[in-house]
């Protein structure tokens, strides 16, 4: 067997040779076939349906099976027994920390909490109803004019630093803009407590010296970080890798995936979904609502995947971390809508046939809202997990040889070589 590909140009009747390497072929080598002084031959491929734009050895899924790991390590594992700080480390450096590089990874994101008095300042400029994915968008962005070194993206100690400070400010940023929506005076970071423990302390303590949250809901959050830390080529991380690739500072580079995050089809589906729920209202609307769904006037927000065509294995894990929470807060009455829903989708022929299952956005809300979360903030919440996997990936771009300005083709449809005629003619 040949790892070739035998291709015959009708056109000319030249038959080219392509070579297959990792089940790909170079997009290059297609644009070898040509007619005369014509432009070679592209791929048309709206949305990236089948088209690899990286070599990465960060995260593997396999959509038909319903697998997801870090770095060789199954989602479930990282879920049941490490921590969100530890799989950030994995993300980035690419293997396990040892205890001591464990120790000094905590150490140095616990220390880098704290952002320039300024960005509050900054903060404080959005008006009262500010997105909160806005705010953080623009505070993450901002924070390229405070370190302006991060330019200087070539040195690799300098990155380094900047990794730590992103996945360390975070959650003061994602806090700090839910404040902002509430009124409330932004607090501060607290950095005797543990990553997601400071993070609930800045979004709810009151006057309380230490404020201290409960272990369990400390876990769960903890456990929707490690779910959300990476997904290989999404559509935010492709705006991460896109920016990342003209050379800019990873803060433009995070804010760009940010802003892709916030879309309804990506990030934003969390908070949709909660909105979906609470129209539906109750059980015996369902029905109607699906119809609804089958005649293409909605979708069923939180189900269907680009990858997975089977069960999202983290939508299964986040069915167990609601249990664990809702021990704690009570059960949240939208449950039952939503797993009645889950139910009649499963087993009505439209869901089948297009194999659409619950994603993870379908349950994480039901949580994110168990824990007072409004639903404006669940996509913030997905950004403070995705961060370490949007730098990993940033990082694994930069130092990348075979990587270029991310710079698509296009199939030019307007007009050509018409003359222009000035305004007071055109308007006369
Ligand atoms: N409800 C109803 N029909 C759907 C849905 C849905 N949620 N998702 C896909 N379909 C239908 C779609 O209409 C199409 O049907 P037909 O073949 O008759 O035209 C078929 O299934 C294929 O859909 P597609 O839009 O071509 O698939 P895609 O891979 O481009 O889209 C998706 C993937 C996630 C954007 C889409 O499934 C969707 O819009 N889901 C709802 C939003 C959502 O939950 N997003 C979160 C994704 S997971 C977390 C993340 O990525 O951030």
């Amino acid at each position: 067997m040949t790892d070739s590909l035998t291709v015959r140009d009708n056109r000319t009747g030249q038959e080219y040779d392509v070579p297959i390497t990792d089940g790909t072929i170079r997009a290059a080598d297609i644009g070898q076939i040509k007619v005369a002084d014509e432009p070679g031959l592209a791929v048309y491929d709206p949305g990236f349906l089948n088209t690899a734009s990286c070599r990465s050895a960060i995260t593997y899924i396999d959509g038909d099976q319903g697998i997801l790991e870090y770095r060789g390590y199954p989602i479930e594992q990282l879920a049941e027994n490490s921590t969100f700080l530890e799989v950030a480390y994995l993300l980035v450096h690419g293997s396990l920390p040892t205890k001591d590089e464990y120790d000094q990874w905590v150490h140095n994101i616990t220390y880098h909490t704290f952002v320039h008095e300024n960005v509050k300042s900054f903060m404080e400029g959005f008006r009262y109803d500010a997105h909160p994915m806005g705010m953080l968008m623009a505070s993450v962005g901002a924070l390229s004019t405070f370190y302006p070194e991060s330019r200087n993206i070539s040195d690799a100690d300098n990155r380094a630093i900047q990794v730590i400070r992103m996945i360390a400010k975070m959650p003061t940023l994602g806090a700090w803009s839910f404040r902002h929506a509430q009124g409330k005076p932004y607090v501060y970071p607290d950095n005797d407590l543990s990553y997601t423990a400071n993070f609930l302390s800045m979004l709810f303590k009151m006057t309380e010296v230490t404020y201290e949250p409960d272990e369990r809901l400390v876990k769960a959050l903890d456990t929707l970080f490690i779910l959300h830390a990476d997904h290989e080529q999404n559509a935010s991380t492709n705006a991460v890798r896109a920016v990342g690739s003209t050379q800019v500072d990873p803060y433009s580079a995070v804010s760009a995936g940010i802003g892709a995050l916030f879309g309804p089809l990506h990030g934003g589906a969390n908070e949709a979904v909660l909105r979906m729920l609470r129209r539906i209202g109750n059980v015996s609307e369902i029905p109607a609502f699906i119809e609804g769904v089958k005649n293409g006037n909605e979708r069923l927000m939180g189900f269907g995947h680009r990858v997975y065509k089977n069960y999202d294995p983290r939508a299964r894990i986040i069915k167990k971390a609601a249990d664990d929470v809702f021990d704690v807060t009570g059960v949240n009455p939208l449950l039952a809508v939503a797993q009645e829903l889950e139910k009649i989708a499963l087993n009505d022929e439209y869901f089948v046939k297009r194999k659409l299952y619950p994603n993870v956005d379908f349950y994480s809300g039901l949580i994110y809202e168990a824990l007072q979360f409004p639903p404006e903030f669940f996509t913030v919440l997905f950004a403070i997990g995705r961060t370490p996997g949007w730098l990993a990936q940033w990082l694994e771009l930069v130092q990348d040889k075979e990587q270029k300005i991310a710079r698509p083709k296009q199939i030019y449809t307007g007009d050509r070589t018409l003359d222009f005629t000035p305004a007071e003619q055109r308007w006369a």
